[in-house]
C-alpha cells in the first residue's frame, strides 16, 4: 500500500505594516475601482526597516516547531525569489533562529513564485524515502516593484510554512502531476536590481498559457476530471488573477463559465492575498489557507492547484483534505497575523520602499520599527545580524 504525504501542519506570517489600496489610488489619482475590482486587492503588506524574508520565515514556522517539535526535521527546504545573499541559503538563519537541530540539511529554490511547490514535491519525495522523517517547507518573498509604475499595485510580503511529512493531518498531496516550462521573459529581476521587470499584459498571457499546458499535462497523465474538484487554488499575483486562470481553464475544456460558479470554486481561496497582495512563492499556500479556515467542512474532497511562476514553469496537482483537519487548523492566528499590522500613509510607505540596507561593510543598526518575535537588528561587515525577542 502506498503511504500518505502531503502537509502535516501549515501556518503563516506577514508585516509589521499594510497600505491600503486606497492611500495608493489617491497619491496616484487612479478611480479606486480599478484597485478593488480591476485587480482585486484591497491593500498590501509592507516590510518595516528591520524584517525581511528570513525574520518572516521564522516568524511563520515558529508555530510549527512549537507544535510538532524538532526531531524529526532532517531537511529544510526554502523557496524565495527575493533572496538576500547570493550564497549562503536563507533557511540558515531561520535553522539558527529556530534551534533547530545540526543534523539537518538546509538549501534555497528559485524560480520565480513557483518555487515553493517545487520545494513541496521534492520534500515529498525525502519522506517517501524515509517517512519517519518531516521536512520543513518555507516559502518567503518581498514583492517590490518600481515605484509609481503599474505594478506598484501588485505589491506585498509573507511567509508560509509547511511541515510535510507521512499521515499528514491537513492534506494529502497526489499523483500525478501536471507540468509546463516555458522560456518568457514576461518578469524576471537581474542581480543588480531590488525591484522587479515585468511586462504586465505579457506576464498575464504567459499565465494563461502556462494553465493550459499544465492542465494538458495533468490530463495526459491520467489526473482527476475537473468536476471532481471541491475548489481551486491559484497563485494569486492579484486575486483578480485566479478569475482569469479559472475562466481560462474552463473555457479551455469547453465549460460555460458560469459567475456563480467560478465564485463558489474560488472566491474563499481570495481572502487573504486580497489584503496582503503578491508574496510571491507564498501565494498559493496564503491561498490554500483561505480556503481551509473559511470552507464548509471538506474533509475527504480534492483540491486542484495550480502554481505559477514567470519565466515560466507551472504545476497542476491536487491534494485530498484529510478527516480531522479542522483541529489543527490555526485560523485565530491567520486572521491575527493579517490584523496586527499597522496601516502607514503613502508617504511612509514610500520612505519604506526607498529604505536599503547600507552596503559599506560598516556597523549599522536598523530602525526598530517591528514587534514581531524576530528582527534584522543591523548589519555588520556585510553580516546580517538577526535577533529573536
Ligand atoms: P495596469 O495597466 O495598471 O491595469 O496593469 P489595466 O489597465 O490592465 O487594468 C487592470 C484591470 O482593472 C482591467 O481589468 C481593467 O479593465 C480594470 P481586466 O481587463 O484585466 O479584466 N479597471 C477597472 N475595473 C473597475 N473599475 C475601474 C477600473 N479601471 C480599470 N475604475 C497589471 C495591471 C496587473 C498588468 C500590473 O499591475 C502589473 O504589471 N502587475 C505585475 C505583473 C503581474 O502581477 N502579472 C500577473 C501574471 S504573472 C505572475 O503571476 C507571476 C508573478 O507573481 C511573478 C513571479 O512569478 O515571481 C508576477
Amino acid at each position: 500500500m502506498s503511504i500518505s504525504i502531503g502537509i502535516h501542519d501549515l501556518s503563516f506570517a506577514t508585516t509589521e505594516f499594510v497600505l491600503p489600496h486606497t492611500a495608493l489610488a489617491e497619491y496616484n489619482g487612479t478611480e479606486i475601482g480599478k484597485y478593488h475590482v480591476g485587480i482585486g486587492q484591497q491593500s498590501m503588506s509592507v516590510p518595516a526597516a528591520d524584517e525581511d524574508i528570513v525574520t518572516m520565515a521564522a516568524t511563520a514556522a515558529r508555530p510549527i516547531i512549537e507544535r510538532n517539535g524538532k526531531s524529526r526535521i532532517r531537511t529544510v527546504v526554502f523557496a524565495t525569489e527575493s533572496s538576500i545573499d547570493q550564497a549562503k541559503a536563507g533557511g540558515v538563519y531561520v535553522h539558527s533562529l529556530l534551534g533547530l537541530e545540526s543534523a539537518c540539511r538546509v538549501v534555497e529554490l528559485k524560480q520565480a513564485c513557483y518555487g515553493a511547490t517545487a520545494a513541496l514535491q521534492f520534500a515529498i519525495g525525502l519522506v517517501r524515502r524515509d517517512p519517519a522523517q518531516q521536512v520543513l517547507v518555507i516559502a518567503s518573498d518581498v514583492s517590490k516593484y518600481e515605484l509609481d509604475s503599474p505594478g506598484e499595485a501588485t505589491q506585498g510580503a509573507a511567509a508560509v510554512a509547511m511541515l510535510v511529512g507521512a499521515d499528514p493531518a491537513l492534506l494529502r498531496i497526489e499523483e500525478p502531476s501536471g507540468l509546463f516550462t516555458a522560456d518568457v521573459m514576461d518578469f524576471w529581476r537581474p542581480n543588480y536590481l531590488t525591484t522587479a521587470l515585468v511586462d504586465g499584459q505579457e506576464s498575464i498571457n504567459a499565465y494563461l498559457q502556462a494553465v493550459e499546458g499544465a492542465w494538458k499535462d495533468y490530463a495526459e497523465q491520467d489526473g482527476r476530471s475537473l468536476e471532481e474538484f471541491a475548489a481551486f487554488v491559484y497563485h494569486q499575483p492579484f486575486t483578480k488573477m485566479a478569475y482569469k486562470a479559472h475562466r481560462h481553464l474552463l473555457n479551455f475544456n469547453g465549460y460555460d463559465t458560469d459567475k456563480d460558479a467560478i465564485e463558489g470554486a474560488l472566491g474563499q481561496t481570495t481572502a487573504y492575498n486580497n489584503v496582503i497582495g503578491n508574496s510571491y512563492t507564498a501565494s498559493v499556500y496564503l491561498g490554500l489557507a483561505a480556503l481551509l479556515d473559511q470552507a464548509d467542512d471538506l474533509t475527504g474532497r480534492s483540491i486542484g492547484f495550480l502554481s505559477y511562476g514567470s519565466g515560466s514553469v507551472a504545476e497542476f496537482f491536487s491534494g485530498t483534505v484529510v478527516a480531522g483537519y479542522r483541529e489543527r487548523l490555526r485560523t485565530e492566528a491567520n486572521q491575527e497575523a493579517i490584523a496586527r499590522r499597522k496601516s502607514v500613509d503613502y508617504a511612509t510607505y514610500r520612505e519604506l520602499h526607498e529604505y536599503t540596507l547600507p552596503s559599506d561593510g560598516g556597523d549599522h543598526a536598523t530602525p526598530v520599527q517591528t514587534t514581531g518575535p524576530f528582527r534584522l537588528a543591523g548589519i555588520n561587515d556585510h553580516k546580517r545580524i538577526y535577533e529573536a525577542r
